[in-house]
This record gives structure tokens, C-alpha cells and sequence, in this order.
């Protein structure tokens, strides 16, 4: 059985949502959670300890080891703090699930820049100011395992949430650096896009909401935080019962060696569409490495 003993791990947003369901299961688990929340609204405003603190009883409660944290994430000393309390109360820092969020919806022509910047901050910013005093932990660990909460409104689009959208496909690209950053010493950073019925998506779900709670995508975090997780940079669609992998291709396309066919035109572009956009022959680079190695023998060859 997957367990967490002798682990610390740290979720950030964790008091209510998916949040707390990852604390809860990983603290089943034998994991010593740290619960951080600032216990706002769900636009980002206010701020109160009763959410962490409800979800740490609850954890200790069912016997299980928690200790409530209550700064913003969007500020760098607000990670720091973050990252000190699990150091501090337990010693290290094994895990960290990044998944503190607030939204600010607005169509792009509308948006103004504090709708912007509240958004980038604690789901962009915030991702880097709590990670990163953990991961420089891990490293010296030579031990980590981070998760990214992205979502589908960034991977794939979504009406209204160009902030958010772009915070979210944002943290792929921390993701898909830290995760050659940290290869060499154990750490595995990875990603999942969740669905779940919680206050931030009330709206969203309607009669669907009751398919889709925030504990059938724990599993998913859980598994991902777990010493038995041997993949980084996977990006996993989770929620409902599913769990499956999400992953950006780099298709076949179309050559036209420069030398022996003669420089690119814009019509070489118009009249090629189809195997541009084909997506036979696709293969999923881990690094932009293997983007090079893919051109490199074609043009050599
Ligand atoms: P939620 O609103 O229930 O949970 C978010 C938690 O983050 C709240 O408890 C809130 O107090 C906390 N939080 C907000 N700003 C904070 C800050 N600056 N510092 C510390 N804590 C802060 O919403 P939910 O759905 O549980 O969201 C969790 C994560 O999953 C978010 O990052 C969200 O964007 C993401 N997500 C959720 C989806 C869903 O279907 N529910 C879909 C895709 C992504």
C-alpha cells in the first residue's frame, strides 16, 4: 500500500476544496500536513485561520498529524513562511501540492490589471514563492515531489478567464523546467487539470456537480506525491473517476530542406497545411532537446 510515513508535505489552499481533500488523504496516509489557507473569498478577498484550522481537526480527529498555516501564497515571504512552518514543526519537507486559487473572471476587452496581477499572483507567483524554498530544501533531500494544480482553462481555453487561463498553462512551463531542474535529484514535478464540485466552480457544473467531488481527484495527487511516482512532467486530466494523461505533441509536419529544396515560402507554408496540421507521426518531447533532435538529422541527413 502507497503510504507517507515519515513525510511532510505541504498543501497550499488546503482549507476546503480540493485542498483538503489531498490534506485529508494524505494525512490517511501517514503524512504530516501542513494545511496553508488564507481563508479568503473566492474572488481573493478577506481572510481567516477557520478554514485551516477546521481541516487540521478534522485530520487530527481521525488520528492523523496536521498543523494549520495561514499566509497568502502570493507573496514571497508568504511561501517562505509556509515552507519554514513544515521545516520547523517536522523537520523537512517532502511534498508540496500547489493548489491555492481564487478567480476573477472577465472577457479580455473588459479585464483591467488588477484583475490580472490578483490572479497571476497567487496561482502563478504564488506556485514559484512556495516552491522554491522547498525545492532548494529537496535538492539538498536529494527527495521531492511537487504537483502543479493547472486546469483545462489554460490547457485547452475557456470563455472569460484569460487571468486564469494563462496563470494555469503558466504553471506547465514552471513545471516542465523544474522537472529537469530537479531530475537529478529525485525530485518529480508534475501537473494535473482537476474537475470537481467545489465553491469555485458552483456555477459551473449544474447537475453534473454531484459526479465530480474533489475526493475521486485526491487518488490522482496522492499518487503523484507518492515515493512511487517515477514520472515528471506528466500532466494528468483528472475528476469524475477519470485519470488520464494529457500531453503536447510535436507532430510530423512538413520538410522542405533549405539548401536542396530552396528556402521556405509563405506558399510552401499555404500549399503544405495539411501535413503542417496532421497529427499522424506525433511524439511528445520531454525537454526542447528533443525538438532539436527531431530537426537535426533532417537537416543533416
Ligand atoms: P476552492 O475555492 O474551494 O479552494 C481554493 C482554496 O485556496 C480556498 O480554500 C482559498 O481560501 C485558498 N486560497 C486562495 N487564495 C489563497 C492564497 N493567496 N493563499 C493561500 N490560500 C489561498 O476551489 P477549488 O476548486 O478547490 O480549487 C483548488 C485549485 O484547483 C485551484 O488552484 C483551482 O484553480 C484549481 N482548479 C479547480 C477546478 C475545479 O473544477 N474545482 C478546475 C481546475 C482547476
Amino acid at each position: 500500500m502507497i503510504d507517507f510515513q515519515d513525510r511532510v508535505a505541504v498543501v497550499t489552499g488546503a482549507g476546503g476544496g480540493l485542498g483538503r481533500a489531498h490534506a485529508l488523504l494524505l494525512a490517511s496516509r501517514g503524512a504530516a500536513v501542513v494545511v496553508n489557507d488564507l481563508g479568503g473569498s473566492v474572488h481573493g478577498e478577506g481572510a481567516s485561520s477557520s478554514a485551516a484550522d477546521d481541516v487540521v481537526a478534522e485530520i487530527r480527529e481521525s488520528g492523523g498529524e496536521a498543523v494549520a498555516e495561514y499566509s497568502s501564497v502570493a507573496t514571497p515571504d508568504g511561501g517562505a513562511a509556509i515552507v519554514a512552518k513544515a521545516l520547523d514543526d517536522y523537520g523537512r519537507i517532502d511534498i508540496v501540492v500547489n493548489n491555492a486559487g481564487i478567480l476573477r473572471d472577465r472577457s479580455f476587452a473588459n479585464m483591467d490589471w488588477i484583475e490580472l496581477n490578483t490572479v497571476l499572483d497567487v496561482h502563478l507567483r504564488g506556485a514559484f514563492y512556495v516552491t522554491q524554498p522547498a525545492f532548494r530544501y529537496m535538492k539538498e533531500a536529494k527527495y521531492g515531489r511537487i504537483v502543479m494544480t493547472s486546469s483545462g482553462a489554460g490547457l485547452f481555453g475557456n470563455f472569460g478567464q484569460g487571468n486564469y487561463g494563462a496563470a494555469k498553462a503558466g504553471l506547465v512551463g514552471l513545471m516542465n523546467v523544474l522537472k529537469l531542474e530537479g531530475a537529478k535529484y529525485n525530485i518529480k514535478v508534475n501537473a494535473i487539470a482537476p474537475i470537481a464540485h467545489t465553491r469555485m466552480t458552483e456555477q459551473v457544473l449544474e447537475e453534473m456537480a454531484d459526479c465530480f467531488d474533489p475526493e475521486s481527484v485526491a487518488p490522482a495527487v496522492g499518487y503523484l506525491c507518492s515515493e512511487e511516482c517515477e514520472y515528471t512532467g506528466d500532466i494528468w486530466s483528472v475528476g469524475g473517476g477519470s485519470v488520464s494523461r494529457i500531453f503536447i505533441g510535436l507532430c510530423d509536419g512538413y520538410f522542405q530542406h533549405p539548401d536542396r529544396e530552396g528556402p521556405l515560402t509563405i506558399d510552401d507554408v499555404a500549399d503544405n497545411l495539411n501535413l503542417i496540421r496532421s497529427e499522424d507521426g506525433y511524439l511528445v518531447p520531454f525537454s526542447s532537446e528533443d525538438e532539436f533532435a527531431k530537426l537535426g538529422p533532417r537537416l543533416m541527413g
